[in-house]
């Protein structure tokens, strides 16, 4: 098993939206799915955008930058079949959003 992290509070992130965690020297997108929390590589695989800025529809976030969209529970692009962003295991500590790394 890995290091478990705290990367962000819960009330830094609304239900249905998301935020970026840098932590480590990594950038994580955290996103909050009505109150169950997910966490995705933050680096969109097009051109590297922000996707915790990124809108979330249900499971879905679009990068702000061009467009492309990701599931954020298993990091798969609708755009690309071929390109999958990192998930991580979630682990929600009191008020701390914790990953394994
Ligand atoms: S950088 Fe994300 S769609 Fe272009």
């Amino acid at each position: 098993m890995g290091d478990l992290i705290s990367i962000a509070k819960t009330e830094q992130i609304s239900p249905g939206s998301g935020f970026v965690a840098e932590v480590q020297d990594k950038s994580f997108a955290v996103f909050n799915l009505e109150g169950s929390y997910r966490v995705i590589d933050n680096t969109c695989l097009h051109r590297g955008g922000p996707l915790g800025d990124g809108d979330l529809a249900g499971e879905i976030v679009t990068c702000p930058w061009h467009g492309w969209e990701y599931n954020v529970k298993t990091g798969a692009c609708t755009n690309n079949p071929a390109a999958c962003v990192k998930t991580y295991e979630v682990i929600v500590d009191g008020s701390d959003i914790k990953i394994e790394v």
